[in-house]
């Protein structure tokens, strides 16, 4: 009788056990194996370079560079989707006339600011759409990639 009981108990910490680590694992294998973060670049050099000269002429006389870049700034947008980042400053930026500046400019900013913080450019330049962009997650950045501010 106490063995039936126990080995319930053992076959029922078992099942607990499992379920705890299906759910993650199966969460991974839903987002699949081409799921796309910040490191996995995601725009290219010449974006960010066109992307910095349109920063310059519309955010920089409110904003520091350095401002949106490091871990006080990056670790608020870690784990959401970058598209949030770029709806932010698309409806809201430059605060005295949001929405002044073309989807492919302020895709370029986004770009601009990945590279500030570090995040490695690619082949592929980022798209101006909401739609794909919510599908890119913000990570932490590669802590052994060099000039990653505070
Ligand atoms: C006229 C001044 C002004 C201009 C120009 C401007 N901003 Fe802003 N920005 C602000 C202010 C003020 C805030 C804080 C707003 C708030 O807290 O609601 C802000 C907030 C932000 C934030 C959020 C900051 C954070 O720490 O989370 C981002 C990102 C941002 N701006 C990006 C931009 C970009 C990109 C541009 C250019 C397209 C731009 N801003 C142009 C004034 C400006």
């Amino acid at each position: 009788m106490m063995l039936t009981f126990s080995s319930r108990s053992v076959r029922t910490a078992l099942v607990v056990a499992g379920t705890a680590l299906l759910v993650p694992s199966a969460k991974a294998a839903a987002q699949g194996a081409d799921s796309l973060t910040t490191l996995s670049k995601i725009y290219t050099a010449v974006q960010a370079a066109k992307g910095k000269d349109a920063f310059d002429t519309t955010c920089l006389s409110c904003h520091k560079p350095v401002e949106l870049a490091g871990y006080k700034f990056w670790s608020g947008l870690v784990g959401r989707p970058l598209g949030e980042f770029f709806g932010y400053i698309r409806s809201n930026m430059p605060q005295d006339n949001p929405g002044s500046i073309t989807d492919e400019d302020y895709a370029g900013i986004t770009a601009y600011i990945l590279q500030l913080n570090t995040m490695p450019a690619g082949e592929r330049p980022l798209p101006g759409d909401s739609v794909s962009l919510a599908k890119i997650r913000v990570v932490a950045p590669d802590t052994t990639r060099k000039g990653f501010g505070k």
